[in-house]
């Protein structure tokens, strides 16, 4: 079936327990293993930024860790041959800051000495470990063997993953999800291969290919994967969007560690509370709406440092409007704030939507409803 267009659904962040940080809520906590080190690169704390193309950008990047508690951050899949061309906009995708660090860049391909290659140059930029994409489930990508495409092809993908690691003095992961369909489960098989050829952690999404992001994560699927592997870390990840949706992850799947993609983007103060529920027991509140508001103008500044006003305040348009729908600002005050030219306009104008607040009165920094465009099945277009 083709799927024409990207299908926007409603994530909302509160799925279990509360992501709103509620610090009167109680959540087991199970019996942690260490915190996973990629290789020699020991990571601060088991909850990882899940890459998430178009969201994941450095300015983001910025704010979940200027917040706290998040162990590992990796970019956006890059193209491998984009890469090695140093095409503009593949090299702004790789930019980093001293703050962005540990720092991972995800690359994808099929080619195992273009994956190689580009594995080096990022190696030269000084990145701390690179991540292949094994889970893409796009048909450009899939179907032309890399992404979830790698997971049909036994000796290609083995190959490439081998390639890769051989290349690189830094420690290489791979980001997979549990097989092609539900008769192709081949996530525990690559993860033991991967092991033995030196790869030094696995991410795995609990989906299927065929499932694209519908229904949930299969958690027995997950913990099958940390069942294969004898010693590297697996991460686990899909639909976590709160401590207790985490405990539950780490309890069943007994994987290593959480990586978090849409939940950062609704609640960016979750990777504080769950590390804050990890040492303590309980965490602190999420931020509120005026914080929300300055972390919006926070992250605006970072583009326009890099990028200078003019060109950033086009670019913000687009994420500015997400953040205030997800933020239930009136629509008025959404359309005023697309029309800002100025630093000093685009500040008067959140301080009038600090003012009005949001339709509903909840004044709560989580985006509670925000909407993530996903498809419904299988991805032959996004
Ligand atoms: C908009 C969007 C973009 C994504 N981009 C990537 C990507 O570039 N690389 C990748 O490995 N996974 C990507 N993913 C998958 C996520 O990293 C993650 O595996 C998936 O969303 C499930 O985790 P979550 O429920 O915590 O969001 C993307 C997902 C979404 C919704």
């Amino acid at each position: 079936m083709i799927i024409k267009s990207a299908i926007p659904r409603v994530f909302t962040a509160t799925q279990s327990g509360s992501s709103q940080g509620d610090a009167a809520a109680t959540v087991a906590r199970p019996d942690f293993a260490a915190v996973p080190s990629y290789g020699k690169l020991q990571l601060a704390t088991r909850y990882l930024l899940s890459p998430l193309a178009g969201f994941t950008t450095l300015p983001f990047r910025r704010i979940v860790r200027r917040l706290g508690g998040v162990g590992l951050a990796t970019t956006d899949l890059v193209n491998a041959r984009a890469l090695l061309s140093r095409n503009e906009k593949t090299m702004q995708m790789v930019e980093t800051h001293p703050e962005d660090r540990p720092f991972a860049v995800q690359i994808f391909g099929s080619e195992p000495s273009i994956m190689a290659e580009a594995a080096q140059l990022l190696v030269e930029l000084g990145v701390d470990t690179i991540d292949i994409n094994m889970g893409c489930p796009v048909n450009r990508i899939a179907g032309a063997g890399a992404g979830a495409g790698m997971m049909c092809n036994t000796d290609s993908t083995l190959n490439l993953a081998r390639t890769v690691v051989e290349a690189v003095p830094v420690p290489v992961s791979v980001k997979m999800r549990l097989g092609w369909d539900a008769s192709t489960l081949t996530a525990p098989f690559f993860a033991a291969e991967f092991e033995k050829l030196g790869v030094a952690a696995v991410a795995i999404h609990g989906r299927t290919r065929e499932q694209g992001f519908s229904g949930s994560v299969c958690l027995d699927g997950i913990r099958s994967v940390v069942e294969a592997v004898e010693r590297i870390p697996i991460i686990g990840n899909g639909d976590v969007r709160s401590v207790a949706d985490a405990a539950e992850m780490l309890r069943v799947t007994k994987c290593h560690g959480v990586s978090l993609g849409r939940a950062a983007l609704a609640n960016p103060w979750i990777f504080r509370q769950l590390q804050q529920w990890e040492q303590t027991g309980s965490w602190t509140p999420s931020g509120s709406f005026d914080e929300r508001l300055q972390l919006m103008l926070e992250q605006y500044g970072y583009l326009e440092s890099r990028l200078g006003a003019r060109t950033a305040i086009v670019q913000f348009r687009k994420m500015a409007h997400w953040y205030l729908k997800g933020m239930r600002v009136r629509k008025r005050l959404r359309g005023q704030f697309q029309e800002v030219t100025t630093r000093q306009e685009m500040e008067s104008m959140l301080k009038q939507i600090q003012q009005e607040g949001p339709v509903d009165g909840n004044r709560t920094g989580v985006l509670t409803d925000v909407q993530v465009a996903v498809p419904r099945g299988p991805v032959d277009k996004w």
